[in-house]
């Protein structure tokens, strides 16, 4: 087995805020993919456990919870909605008032109006995963193939491996295209819909207890999300800009998110900046992954999971080996096929 990737660990997995937090995230018209999310994070802890084993790398799993916070009137009825929807699926969210929130977590502003407490949304590193997973994979057998792919290899109507850039050939049964923002670009691939939705990033340090989990909200219309990790570090995302493949950090990004950021948690002024990010994230027309066979035999899809590529992996993982396996996906993941977007 090879994997092909000219410089792993760069792309979107670099700016990924390691969020698992797929009640936080629940949007109507999205249950099958809330499903397949909640799916996934109920195999985080094995999964996690077993790469730490195996790799002896510390991956940061943090399962202190997921606050969303409000401050207007607007921002109640929000929290409200939000609230009925995941009631109605079941899902476990708990409703606080603001004295609550700011128990469990005492660096949120006091200007604070209520906020919906997730106990079952984590997070991860998402770097420190990428590295065990990579780690493990090694160690394994897999060979890593660091060069760029210039096309899908194509023989007889057939995916049968890849071209590499410097004209090499990388021959393979089964080639597995998961590319991320870039997987529609590869020449051969058949028609796709993804495409690049930029996201621009904060990584702060001397955060050492400032939060205990994740914090969510909404500041003047746009989302703001703070993410402690690695001890002293916070992660502040994420901007959400149709941008094509422009990794540019802007002065007006950075302006947005970090004031967005100190609004909800004052205490975000006294941290150092360590540094700024732009990646593009794989989005798709529905915002749920395309997994399975694609229209071109030997050729099967793992890509388009847009904001949730972190929660998915181990999911996504798992239907891609039973699909190269057995030729069929788990039922679990059949409404991801690229079919359910027509001709
Ligand atoms: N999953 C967070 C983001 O896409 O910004």
């Amino acid at each position: 087995m090879a994997v092909v990737d000219e410089a792993p660990g760069t792309g979107a997995s670099y700016a990924a805020a390691g969020m698992l937090a797929p009640v936080a995230e629940a949007g109507y018209g999205e249950e099958h993919l809330l499903e397949l999310c909640r799916a996934s994070l109920a195999r985080f802890p094995a999964f996690v456990a077993e790469l730490e084993r195996e790799s002896g790398i510390d991956v940061g799993l943090r399962t202190l919870g997921t606050c969303v916070v409000g401050f207007d009137a607007d921002d109640m009825v929000a929290l409200d909605v939000l609230h009925s929807f995941q009631r109605e699926l079941g899902l476990s969210a708990e409703r606080v008032v603001a004295r609550e929130a700011r128990r469990r977590e005492p660096a949120l502003t006091p200007r604070l109006r209520g906020a919906l407490h997730m106990a079952g949304d984590h997070s991860v590193d998402a770097r420190a995963l990428h590295a065990a997973l990579r780690a493990v994979a090694e160690a394994a057998g897999v060979r890593m193939v660091q060069s760029r792919s210039a096309a899908l290899w194509v023989r007889h109507g057939h995916a049968a491996g890849l071209q590499l850039a410097q004209g090499a050939r990388v021959a393979a049964h089964t080639v597995v295209l998961a590319l991320g923002a870039r997987s529609a670009t590869l020449p051969g691939v058949p028609p796709l819909p993804v495409r690049p939705v930029k996201g621009q990033i904060l990584r702060l340090r001397g955060a050492s207890g400032l939060l205990a989990g994740t914090v969510r909200a909404m500041v003047r219309g746009r989302q703001v999300y703070l993410v402690p990790y690695a001890g002293d570090h916070l992660i502040v995302g994420a901007t959400v800009e149709e941008k094509g493949f422009d990794e540019t950090v802007t002065a007006g990004g950075v302006y947005d998110l970090l004031r967005d950021a100190i609004e909800v948690v004052p205490g975000v002024t006294e941290l150092e900046l360590v540094e700024t990010l732009a990646r593009p994230r794989p989005g798709t027309p529905d915002n749920a992954p395309i997994l399975g066979a694609s229209t071109m035999p030997g050729l099967v899809l793992a890509c388009g999971h847009y904001r949730n590529g972190v929660l998915l992996t181990p999911v996504t993982a798992d239907a891609v080996a039973e699909m190269v396996v057995t030729g069929a996906l788990p039922e679990l993941a059949a409404p991801f096929t690229i079919h359910r977007f027509g001709r």
